[in-house]
């Protein structure tokens, strides 16, 4: 089998290059990565058990046709991920993420490859306590230009699927959490243990601490891609993957058992609001696919890797 990933040095992507040879053998996985952020340590390592081919290039303007070919699954992880500067780049965010979709998209149904999407379930916003997929209008209410560029993704895709010109799903992703050598330390868990480990107050935002919001496990984020591979859900449809709903003070419940004197300092962000929901795997339950993933496991294996960078 051969798969070409986009975004492959990523937080997610950089995980999923060693782990999905555990689900394929004699897999083929090709990387498409634009090293902006420059992880070339994702590249590190790798396993003997698959044949690995990196391609540097920006799937916003690269040429994909030649690289699809005899592809059997495209995994688009190519992304701007920072929701929160992405109030001070919208434009950006629109051109670069919606675009290099759009092309990812265009060149899988050119090819009749089919395709998965990473989307997020920060196109969600609502009051209503608990949403899953098959939720209406009103419960989506993309909070930044993030979360717009993402939710505009998602229809694209389910238009494309709807008109029969190209096979693919959409994943809403929670927040993730959970290690790979392509971590990013700016999304809610990580950030937290890593301001724990410095010695620094937890920045938590003024009317987050009691919300609850959905998170993801990156194992769990592996294993829902190898699910929908080996199960072909390539249906059109969005899927919710999401390992708990959890408030920010039970993020911080679970570093404060492995650091003392954690201290939390509420600061003010654009993305405030006074929205709690928990997101439901409607979905993947009806398939028979279930969570396996532990935040405090992933908050002290975080924490772990960390442990001998900042001596007291
Ligand atoms: N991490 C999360 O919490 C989370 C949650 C929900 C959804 N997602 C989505 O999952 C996907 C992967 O997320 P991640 O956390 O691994 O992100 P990441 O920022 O860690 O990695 C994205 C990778 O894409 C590369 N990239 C960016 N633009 C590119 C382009 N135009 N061409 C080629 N490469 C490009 C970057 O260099 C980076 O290596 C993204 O679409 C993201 O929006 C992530």
């Amino acid at each position: 089998m051969k798969v070409i990933i986009t975004g492959a040095l990523g937080h997610i992507g950089s995980r999923l290059i060693r782990e999905l040879p555990l689900h394929f053998s004699n897999i083929d996985i090709v990387m498409i990565d634009n090293l902006k952020t420059q992880r070339y340590a994702s590249l590190f390592g790798l396993p003997d058990v698959a044949r690995y081919h990196f391609i540097e290039g920006d799937v916003t303007s690269m040429e994909l046709a030649p690289v699809l070919s005899d592809a059997d699954v495209v995994i688009h992880l190519a992304a701007l991920t920072d929701a929160a500067a992405s109030f001070d780049q919208p434009e950006e965010m629109e051109r670069v993420n919606y675009t290099a979709t759009k092309r990812v998209a265009e060149a899988c149904a050119h090819a009749k490859i089919p395709m998965i999407h990473a989307s997020s379930t920060s196109v969600y916003g609502t009051s209503k306590g608990k949403v899953d997929e098959c939720c209406g209008d009103e419960d989506i209410n993309p909070q930044s230009p993030y979360a717009e560029a993402k939710r505009n993704e998602e229809i694209l895709i389910a238009d494309l699927c709807k008109k029969g010109e190209l096979q693919a799903m959409s994943f809403r992703f929670g927040t993730i959490f959970g290690t790979s050598p392509g971590m990013r330390f700016h999304t809610a868990v990580n950030k937290f243990c890593w301001q724990a480990i410095m010695g620094l107050p937890l920045t938590v935002w003024k009317t987050a601490y009691e919300q609850r919001r959905p998170y993801l496990d990156l194992s769990d984020a592996v294993r829902a891609v190898a699910f929908v591979i080996e199960n072909r859900l390539f249906d059109g449809k969005i899927y919710n993957a999401v390992t708990v709903n959890a408030t920010v003070h039970e993020v911080v419940d679970q570093i404060c058992r492995h650091v003392p004197n954690v201290s939390v300092n509420f600061v003010n962000n654009r993305i405030m609001n006074q929205l709690s929901y928990h997101v439901l795997n409607t979905r993947l339950s009806a398939k028979d696919f279930g969570m396996k993933g532990d935040l405090g496991q992933a908050v002290k294996e975080t924490l772990e890797l960390l442990k001998n960078a900042n001596a007291r």
